[in-house]
């Protein structure tokens, strides 16, 4: 109520008169008033998504696929026996943490919540019960096979959802969606290539892209800026959304996911940290963003990377204290497997955070998406 009061001290009641507006109300109501032009009309869309719920994506790089560990970058290959160790590791971190009831969940959404946290000894039918065990999530993926892979053990249980506008339906946990959008940074006529084997076959390319990053397109291929081009409507689809959202995606792909939330510039996107083996948990609150990295495998249990670019082309995970430590030329040692509590306690030891307070005057990044 203070709150409220100290807005009303300096909000301007907006009319007609006053030109284009639109106005949310409550989160329900929009009043959208003589509102023209391209950029004028996605903001109205773009604000028409938002909520204020709070959310959870977790983003996760596909495990470690055959081109990965021969140095390639795209192509569509499968996952090496360590990338299907981190697929069955993943489908357990899933169930056991992502899924996991929270209590906050029942503070913010109510009446819903109850229904969802009904105690073990309701006589309701068993389809209700079930819904007790876990919160209803979504998994989304390329339509590349290393992401498709990497999802295939998560665990696919259906149970009764009741929505926040009251309506219910069956709800499939995890059911998922691969998503073309998704699909990795497109390398053009360097597709398949190692990044040695890029600079010696065309190193004037090699040298372009090195001095810009962001805005170098491959030959027939894509750039930094095409990506973040068609994701657009992917972040829009975020902040709509209610239910916690795991996404299997690529490295190029999950830098511009991650610089979205985090508030990070769109020169510093394609240098962010992201690395195989690691689940990142983003949680936006009001003016930022809370990270919290969970490392499922350990840096001895991972096969070589293969994939390592030239140390100048990183400047920020270098910088950035909060990035998990690139892999650089791991043993090639096979992987274990481990079962469930050693996962747990090793991932719940291994997180790293990191809290993304947003410029004070960044009016993008202070919308009121939370
Ligand atoms: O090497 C893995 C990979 O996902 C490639 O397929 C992709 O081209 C690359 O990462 C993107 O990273 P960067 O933009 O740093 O080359």
């Amino acid at each position: 109520m203070a709150r409220r009061a100290n807005y009303e001290k300096y909000y301007e009641t907006v009319d007609e008169e006053d030109g284009p507006f639109c106005k949310i109300i409550n989160s329900h109501k929009y009043v959208v008033h003589n509102i023209r032009g391209y950029l004028s009309l996605k903001v109205v869309h773009f604000v028409m998504n938002l909520h204020t719920l709070p959310r959870t994506f977790y983003l996760t790089r596909h495990g470690q696929s055959e081109y990965n560990l021969l140095g390639k970058i795209g192509g569509d290959s499968g996952l090496t026996p360590a990338g299907i160790e981190y697929a069955r590791r993943l489908a357990i971190f899933a169930k056991e943490e992502i899924a996991r009831p929270r209590p906050e969940d029942q503070a913010h959404n109510g009446e819903v919540a109850k229904a969802f946290f009904r105690k073990e000894n309701d006589d309701s039918e068993s389809k209700g019960n079930e819904a007790n065990k876990e919160r209803p999530c979504r998994l989304w993926t390329s339509t590349l096979r290393r992401t498709q892979e990497t999802a295939q053990f998560i665990d696919h249980s259906s149970f009764n959802h009741t929505f926040d506008n009251g309506e219910q339906f069956e709800w499939m946990q995890f059911r998922k969606k691969p998503r073309r959008n998704l699909d990795e940074l497109y390398a053009g006529t360097c597709d398949g290539m190692t990044y040695q084997e890029i600079q010696d076959v065309y190193p004037e390319e090699f040298a372009r892209r090195q001095a810009d990053k962001l805005s170098y397109r491959y030959p027939r291929g894509e750039s930094y800026m095409d990506v973040t081009l068609r994701l657009e409507p992917l972040a829009q689809e975020m902040e709509r959304i209610r239910e916690p959202l795991l996404i299997v995606g690529h490295q190029g792909i999950l830098r511009i996911v991650y610089a979205y939330f985090m508030g990070l510039g769109r020169k510093e996107a394609p240098y962010v940290s992201i690395p195989l083996n690691n689940v990142i948990e983003l949680t936006p609150h009001a003016y930022g963003c809370h990270e919290k990295r969970y490392c499922l495998m350990m840096k001895e249990e991972m096969l070589a990377d293969g994939q390592d670019e030239p140390v100048t082309s990183m400047p920020v995970a270098a910088k950035n204290p909060g990035s998990a430590t690139p892999i650089t030329n791991m043993p090639n040692t096979p992987s274990k497997a481990m079962d469930r509590t050693q996962l747990l306690t090793r991932a719940r030891k291994s997180i790293q955070e990191i809290d993304a307070n947003y410029a004070e005057d960044d009016a993008i990044m202070n919308a009121p998406s939370c």
